[in-house]
């Protein structure tokens, strides 16, 4: 297996060019499943979690194709014409949650459907109970069957007012999909706000659907009887950008996070300008830099968004631990998302947790080690803490990285990070 090497304290200086985001991609690609059409999507990012959805999506019938090679744009068709297969097998839901999304889409379309239960995940238990009921309340008969969702709706779904209990951005994603094929109006009550939310929502829009309230914690869709095909390009990745952001943070360094769109980072900038961090806006993006001055502690609650994301509580607190002073880091979206604190203190950080939250305090430095982690974004929270780190940092399973991180390694090195992936075996 690969793993990445850091030789830390280098400052990073230069531009990082921010790719198509991966949770947009994710949805949007499900999308192709509502029209018989093709749906062209640009800046589909290259990731592991992209191949993986692109398999369940071609196993069910969809036809895709890919242009763009090397580093550029990547282009990505797909059409939905002849789908055969009604079913999501476990081997493919459970390596990848977002799998879970084609159960509104079937079902709408196509008047049944039966998905894998995505099963246990290194973040928490993460239940779909929304997706569920929220289908339900639309008019589908559902029933567990040997750990598979077996959906029924002969005769289409209908509109319905779902209320959910909790914010959650797949339920969402899920039923407003559903719901832009269902008889009549759906209304979403709480339902998540994500600039990704926002751009699968256009993208239904450009494909024929009726939406309105994106962006707000009220989306009604009016549901039609067919979708058209459509060209959309993936919104860029706001947990991609701030992960660089606190790359250039940890390092002390400046870096152009170029494509990046602030107001999608509204509440990361607040708590990095909090924290001695200075961000704004350039004409292609948004300019990070620690170029004087100490990093203080500063503290953090994940929110959904416009909250501080639970996709950047890691690398915040590998940010935090390098601090002067102690950082409270409260973790309110995932039970069980702290896997990277015992890595990080084996690299000297001081952490205490109690239940929810963290208590960070600021040691002066870090020092390399070999370390691993068990998620996406636990895996990069290492990588930022070996950016920062004195010595030799070796991050195994870097598998976790390429899930979600496009060229992580170049597009450090390019900005002067001492950084190589080593081929394993
Ligand atoms: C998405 C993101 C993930 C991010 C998360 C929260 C994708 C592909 N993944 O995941 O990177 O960390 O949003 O911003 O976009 N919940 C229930 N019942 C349900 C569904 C969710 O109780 O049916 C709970 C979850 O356990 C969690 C909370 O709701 O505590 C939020 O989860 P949700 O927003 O659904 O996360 P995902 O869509 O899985």
């Amino acid at each position: 297996m690969d793993k990445i090497r850091i030789r830390g304290t280098r400052p990073l200086h230069g531009a990082i060019t921010i790719g198509g985001a991966k949770n947009a991609a994710l949805p949007l690609m499900v999308a192709s499943l509502l029209t018989e059409k093709a749906l062209i999507l640009d800046d589909v990012p290259r990731l592991a979690d992209i191949a993986t959805l692109s398999n369940l999506l071609a196993q069910h019938g969809v036809e895709i194709g890919v242009e763009g090679k090397g580093s550029g744009s990547r282009v990505m068709t797909l059409t939905a014409r002849d789908i055969t297969n009604m079913v999501a097998p476990y081997d493919l839901v459970r390596k990848m949650r977002a799998s879970f999304l084609v159960l509104g889409p079937l079902v709408a379309r196509f008047g049944h459907a039966r998905v894998s239960l995505p099963g246990g995940c290194a973040i928490g238990t993460r239940p779909v109970d929304l997706h569920i009921n929220g289908l339900t309340e639309m008019g589908a008969e559902i029933e567990i069957d040997s750990g598979y969702v077996v959906a029924r709706a002969p005769n289409g779904l209908h509109g319905a007012s779902v209320v959910f209990p909790t914010v959650s951005v797949g339920a969402t994603e899920n039923l407003m999909m559903a719901a832009a094929l269902a008889d009549g109006e759906t209304r979403l009550i709480n339902a998540a706000r994500e600039p990704e939310i926002v751009d699968l929502g256009t993208c239904l829009i450009a494909m024929g659907a009726e939406i309105d309230g994106l962006g707000s914690d009220t989306i009604r869709v009016q549901g039609r009887s067919t979708l058209h095909g459509t060209r959309h390009s993936v919104v860029p990745d706001r947990i991609e950008a701030g992960t660089y952001a606190m790359a250039a943070a940890i390092t002390g360094g400046t870096v152009e996070l170029v494509n990046a769109h602030l107001e999608h980072l509204t509440a990361v900038a607040k708590v990095l300008s909090g924290a001695g961090v200075s961000v704004s806006p350039t004409e292609r993006g948004v300019l990070v830099s620690r170029a004087n001055g100490a990093l203080r502690g500063v503290d953090v609650m994940t929110e959904p968004f416009p909250g501080f994301p639970t996709d950047l509580q890691a690398q915040m607190m590998a940010l935090m631990a390098t601090a002067t002073g102690a950082a409270m880091i409260t973790e309110t979206i995932f039970e069980n998302r702290y896997m990277h604190v015992p890595e990080l203190m084996r690299m000297g950080a001081n952490i205490t947790i109690h239940r929810s939250s963290a208590l960070v305090r600021g040691v002066p430095k870090l020092t390399g080690a070999p370390v691993m982690a068990t998620d996406l974004r636990a895996s990069v929270s290492l990588v930022l803490a070996g950016l920062a780190a004195e010595g030799l940092t070796e991050i195994n399973r870097v598998y976790h990285l390429d899930r979600g991180y496009e060229r992580l390694e170049e597009k450090l090195a390019a900005c002067g990070a001492d950084i190589e992936r080593v081929k394993g075996d």
